[in-house]
Formats: C-alpha cells, structure tokens, sequence
C-alpha cells in the first residue's frame, strides 16, 4: 500500500503535527460565564484521545460582549484563565496532542440564544442579552435590535483584548492561536462591504475593511511567543452578490502572509442570510485549493470532509495542506484511528487503550 500523505506529518510555523488532521473549532455553548466545565474536559478530553495532529479549542471570546452566547468560553478574565487551565492541565495529563485556542468576537451575531433552545438573538433588555458592536449599525437579520457601531476607542479596546487573550494563552501554554475571520463574526464584518459600511479608514476600499482584521492579526502575533503560530480562519466567499469573495481573500491571505502569519483556514458564508451556499461534500475545497496556489502558509481545507479516501485525495493532491473536521469527529471520535488502520498507519493512542488494536490491524498504535 502506498504511504498515506493523511498520516505524513507536517510543520504549521514551528509546531510539529504528526499527521494532517485538525480538528475544527466547535462551539459548545456549555460554559458558565466564560469558564470551562466539566462538559469541556469530557469533550476535549475525549477529542484529544483521537490521534489528530491538532486539536482546536472552540470559539473563545476575548470580551464578553463577543460571547455568540452567554454559554461561550471566554478568556477574558482571570475566572475563565483558570478553569481553561484546570481543563488544560487534566487532559494534558494523559494526551500530547497539540491544542489551539480560536480566540473570536462574535461583533453583530453575539447575544444569541443557545442552538438547542432556537439560537434566536437575545434583546438587550432580555436576560442573558446584551447589544451588540459591530462595523456598522446593520443587523444580521431583520427585526434583530441593531449593533451599536464601534467608535475608535472601542476598537482599541477590542484589539487590546485580543492581546490579552492571546497573553493568556501563552500563560495556558497553548500551543497556536487560531484568529476567527469566518463566519459572519466580527472580523469578517470588518472585511464584507455588506456589513462594513463605515466611511473612515475601516471601510470603503479592500485596504481600509482589512484594517481592522490586520491591526488585530499583528496586536496578536506580537503579543504570543513568536515560536508558536498565529493562523486565521476565513470565509473564503459570503456566497452572496456584492460581498467578499475569493480575490479578496487572496488579496487577504498576501498581507496575512507578510505579517507572519502561519496558515490560513478557508471555510465560507456565515455573513448574511441572503447567501446561496452549493452545499456538498468538498464545498469548499476549491476555495482552499485557489488560496493554496497564491500563498506559501499552510492552507487548511474544511467542509464535509468525511470519507478516509476524501481526505487522502484532497492532501495527495495538494489542494490544502491539512484538513478539518467537525462534525465527522464528533460523530466518529475514532476518526483518525479509523483512518490510520484504513491506510495501514499509525496514530499515538493511549496505553489504556492499546488492547483494542483490531485483530488483522499491525502497528496501528504509536505507543512511546
Ligand atoms: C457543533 C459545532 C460547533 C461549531 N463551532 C464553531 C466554532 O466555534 N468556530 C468556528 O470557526 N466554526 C465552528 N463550527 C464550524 C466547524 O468548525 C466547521 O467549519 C463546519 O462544521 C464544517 O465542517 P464539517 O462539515 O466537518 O462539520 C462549528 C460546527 C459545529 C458542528
């Protein structure tokens, strides 16, 4: 059988993965004022006995106006430094898979009800609400009570958060910092002229709507070790008329690239209700594979990646770097081993666990 490139390792900046597979940032919208709880250390803990080569700690506000949710992690405040770092410590103690934080803000889409109760927003006036911050005074969706528009003093105070979150995760020892531009939160606010429609020098031509996503990328990238690796997750396109698209983003990923940043995560949409999004299995590969060929960072693909196969092919051809994984590895949290023993490869596993090499299966199990 011929080496599975899946199951090569590979290099973010100077962070060694022992494989291609990342697992995605996902929410979970059980933290209680910002603080881990045990439903982390389950989920993380479990994620991290998977045999990814990364593991993304979910969505994790810098202020706790940019929670999407009052059940969002923060890492704002010494309360939630601290039970991030009990999680941190215990599933540490018996995994060394490589952990990332996505430190977000989530601008106009924050002050929303959990997904499982409806994730409508939540007025201001309504417990567990708060109004939101955002480019402009345009909400999401019609009908939502509208953003305040940020004035420059409180832009310097969410680039200053952004800092101390990323102070704080070097104190947690994380090992990279993932900065979420996708998905219609507030950076990708700042870049899409369909929500950025200030007139200063954040808006109006490409330059000034990535201002503000640079600002925050550079505050970060000097305020982490610059041996661990600053990345960013993008919408490649808002799948809507007259929003970013991808030449943007290309021109996004190129000044990116010149401030040291390591990789680029391409996802899409999330922007705008209006977006038509051809959703399918790969959907997005094609915009990770056209960022590819214009950067040198690392580019992650993302997207109903969920076949061993898929994966491998879209690696071998090099269309991305690294591929991601959500709900596949919630669904199968075995993902990797499943794919490691499909390729004839092996994945670090637990001593624990060591005795449930199939039989049939040989040297699945990295076990030092
Ligand atoms: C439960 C859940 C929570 C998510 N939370 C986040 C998040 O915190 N940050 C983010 O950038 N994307 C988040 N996403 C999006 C995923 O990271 C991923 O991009 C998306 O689900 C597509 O990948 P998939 O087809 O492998 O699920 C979330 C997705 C799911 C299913």
């Amino acid at each position: 059988m011929a080496k599975s490139k899946l199951f090569t390792p590979f290099a973010v900046g100077g962070l060694e993965l022992a494989n291609r597979i990342v697992i995605a940032p996902m929410c979970q919208y059980s933290a209680e004022d910002g603080c881990m709880t045990d439903w982390h250390l389950i989920h993380l803990g479990h994620l991290a006995l998977s045999g990814a080569g990364l593991l993304t700690i979910e969505a994790t506000a810098v202020t706790p106006e940019g929670r999407i949710s009052y059940g969002d992690v923060g890492l704002y405040s010494d309360a939630c430094e601290n039970a991030m770092r009990n999680t941190l410590e215990r599933v540490r103690r018996w995994s060394e898979m490589p952990i990332a934080v996505q430190l977000a803000h989530a601008g106009r889409k924050a002050s929303t009800e959990l997904p499982w109760r409806g994730g409508a927003q939540i007025a201001p006036d309504q417990p567990n609400g708060w109004r939101t911050e955002a480019p402009s005074a345009i909400p999401f969706q019609d009908g939502d009570v509208p953003p305040v528009k940020l004035d420059h003093d409180a832009l310097a105070h969410i680039r200053d958060a952004f800092a101390d979150a990323a102070r704080r995760a070097t104190r947690l020892g994380l090992d990279a910092i993932q900065l979420h531009g996708a998905h219609g939160y507030l950076l990708h606010e700042f870049l899409s002229p369909l929500a950025n429609q200030r007139d200063d020098r954040y808006g109006g031509s490409l330059e000034n709507r990535m201002r503000f996503p640079l600002e925050v990328f550079e505050t970060v990238r000097a305020a982490f070790p610059a041996d661990r690796p600053v990345s960013m997750r993008v919408s490649a396109t808002d799948w809507a008329a007259n929003g970013w698209d991808l030449e943007q983003t290309i021109a996004l990923a190129r000044a990116l690239e010149a401030r040291g940043c390591a990789a680029i995560h391409i996802s899409s949409g999330g922007l705008t209700p209006a977006q038509r999004i051809p959703v399918g299995p790969n959907y997005q590969v094609p915009l990770a594979r056209a960022v590819k060929a214009e950067t040198k960072m690392a580019v992650v693909a993302v997207g109903l990646i969920t076949e061993y196969e898929q994966a491998e092919a879209i690696v071998g051809a090099g269309d991305a770097d690294l591929v991601a994984l959500a709900r596949a590895i919630l669904y199968d949290p075995r993902w990797p081993w499943h794919a490691a023993a499909h390729f004839g490869a092996s994945v670090k596993a637990p001593k624990q666990y060591l005795r449930s090499e199939p039989r049939g299966v040989r040297d699945l199990f990295d076990d030092e």
